[in-house]
This record gives C-alpha cells, structure tokens and sequence, in this order.
C-alpha cells in the first residue's frame, strides 16, 4: 500500500501536466487541428479520437460515434466509404485526419448553416454569429424545430449567394447541406419531437462539447439512415429546392 502510494505521488510529480482523461473536454489548444464537422471536433475535444486532429481509424471514429451519441455504425460505415471514394484521408490504410476534411468542395461546402464559405478565408471554425442567426430563427425561444431549421437553411443559401462571389452549390452541396442538417437534429434532439433544445444545440456546435450538462442524452435506440434521409426529405421539401 505505502509503495503503492509513493508511486502514485511519483507519478503525479513526474508528469505534473499529464494528458486529460478520456472523456475530458478540453478545448483545441494551439497545435490542434479541428474540421468543419462538430462532431469530429466534439469527439476529440473529449480524447474519443485524437485530440490533436491527428490520424485516427475507421474503428476508433466508429466506436466514437457510436457509444458517445448513439451513430448506428452502417451509416457511419456508408459516410466514411464516401469520404474515402471523395479522396479525403488513406483510403489503403482507412485513417481519417481531421484537417483532411477541410478539402473545399470535397464535403465541405459553401452555405454552412454556423461556418465561413471557404471565399472569407477559415472555412471550417464554427461562427459564433451564424450560430446566434440560427438561434434566432427560434419561433418558441427555447427551441429549433423543423420548420425554424428550414426557414434558415434557406436564407443562408439566399446570404451566401448574395455575398460571396465564388459560391458554388450544385445538386452535391444541397445533398450534403440538408444530410449535415438532419444528422444534427436527430442527434442532439431529444427523440420525439425533433425540436433542438437551444442550450444543447449552443453546448455541441458552439463549444463542440457533448451537451450532458444541459440534459442531453444519447438516445436509446440509434441514428441511422432511414430516420436521418426522412429528416432531410421534410426538411428539402420545407425549405424548396435550391438553385446555384
Ligand atoms: C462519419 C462521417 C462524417 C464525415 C466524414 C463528416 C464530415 C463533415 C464535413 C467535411 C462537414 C463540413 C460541411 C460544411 O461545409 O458545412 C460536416 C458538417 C457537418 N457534420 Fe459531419 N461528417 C460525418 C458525420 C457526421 C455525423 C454522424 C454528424 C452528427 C451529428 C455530423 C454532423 C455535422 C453537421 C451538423 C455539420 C454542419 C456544420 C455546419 O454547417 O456548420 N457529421 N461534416
Ligand atoms: C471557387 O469556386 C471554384 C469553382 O466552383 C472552386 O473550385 C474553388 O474551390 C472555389 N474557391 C473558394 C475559395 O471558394
Ligand atoms: C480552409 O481553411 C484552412 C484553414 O483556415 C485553409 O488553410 C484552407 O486554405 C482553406 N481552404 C480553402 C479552399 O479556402
Ligand atoms: C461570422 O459570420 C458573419 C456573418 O457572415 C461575418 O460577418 C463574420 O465576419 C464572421 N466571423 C468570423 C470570425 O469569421
């Protein structure tokens, strides 16, 4: 027992700033790479994956997403295969890193509903002020439903066709642009209805944090891809069709 604890006091004296734990949300420090997808960025700002953005498996992203909010793995299967057939990460060793997915018009793409079009510069830090717009579009002021989200994803295509010169979004971009949407609200929201709590939705886009300080919990059956492709299909015919 007495060795036992002189190790420890060693230990601690050896490594007085020694890696959070696993499950510690710390925020990217100055060496860290984030991407454009909160949940990426969420699962390493608690060390489920990498916490410097570096190379990370299929299996560890899998896992993450699973046993942390509740990803079915086929669908994160589905979404990882198309991220390699797009070119981004090793495809031959099936690694991801977090800035591979910052490549322009591979997934990430201009209209973001909380980041920069890539024409302003950092294309994928979550904007603060997008993130407050979406908020504000709130019709409950607790809350954002389907039709709040809609109401928005159309105006921030309408804002970034206004503004930013180079905008590009075709057929690929409304695709993802809506998929990104409904992954969101079918993760974060509790599970009926599909309204997203505001203080759970500024916990993981705004801080990339997993929302349990504000009530949130993973649902007990999973996120996949025939309730995130219905969630998309509403939310398109809510929103119209969007045209480049
Ligand atoms: C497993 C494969 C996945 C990959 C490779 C991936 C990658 C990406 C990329 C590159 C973007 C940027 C698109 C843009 O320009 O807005 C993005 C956005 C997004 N992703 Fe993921 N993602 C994946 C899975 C997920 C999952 C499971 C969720 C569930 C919460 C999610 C939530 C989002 C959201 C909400 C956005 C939009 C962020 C914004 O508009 O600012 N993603 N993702
Ligand atoms: C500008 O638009 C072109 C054509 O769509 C695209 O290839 C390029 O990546 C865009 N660049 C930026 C910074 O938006
Ligand atoms: C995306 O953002 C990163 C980091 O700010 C930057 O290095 C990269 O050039 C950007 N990509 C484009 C196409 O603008
Ligand atoms: C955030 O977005 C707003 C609105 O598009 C823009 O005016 C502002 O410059 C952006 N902020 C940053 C830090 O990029």
């Amino acid at each position: 027992m007495i060795f036992k604890l002189a190790t420890l006091a060693l230990s601690v004296a050896a490594f007085p700033q020694s890696e959070p734990q696993v499950g510690q949300w710390v925020p990217a420090g100055p060496n860290d790479v984030r991407s454009p997808c909160p949940i990426f960025n969420t699962m390493a700002n608690h060390g489920f994956l990498p916490r410097d953005g570096g190379v990370m498996t299929r299996q560890q992203i899998v896992t993450a997403f699973k046993e942390q909010m509740s990803i079915d793995e086929t669908l994160t299967n589905q979404l990882l295969d198309a991220t390699y057939l797009l070119g981004l990460g090793n495809a031959h060793d099936q690694t991801l890193t977090l800035a591979s997915l910052n490549t322009h018009n591979a997934i990430e793409h201009d209209a973001s509903l909380f980041r920069n079009d890539a024409f302003f510069g950092d294309n994928h830090t979550r904007n603060l002020t997008l993130l407050n717009q979406l908020i504000s579009y709130s019709s409950d002021g607790q809350t954002i439903s389907i039709d709040d989200l809609a109401r928005y994803r159309k105006d921030r295509f309408a804002d970034s066709k206004a503004r930013d010169p180079n905008f590009t979004f075709g057929p690929k971009q409304e695709f993802l642009a809506f998929g990104e949407a409904a992954l969101l609200a079918e993760t974060i929201s509790p599970a009926n209805p599909k309204q997203i709590p505001i203080a759970v939705l500024k916990a993981f886009a705004g801080d990339e944090r997993l929302p349990v300080a504000e009530g949130w919990v993973k649902r007990t059956d999973t996120v996949n891809d025939l309730n995130v492709g219905a969630f998309a299909a509403e939310l398109k015919i809510k929103a119209g069709v969007f045209n480049s």
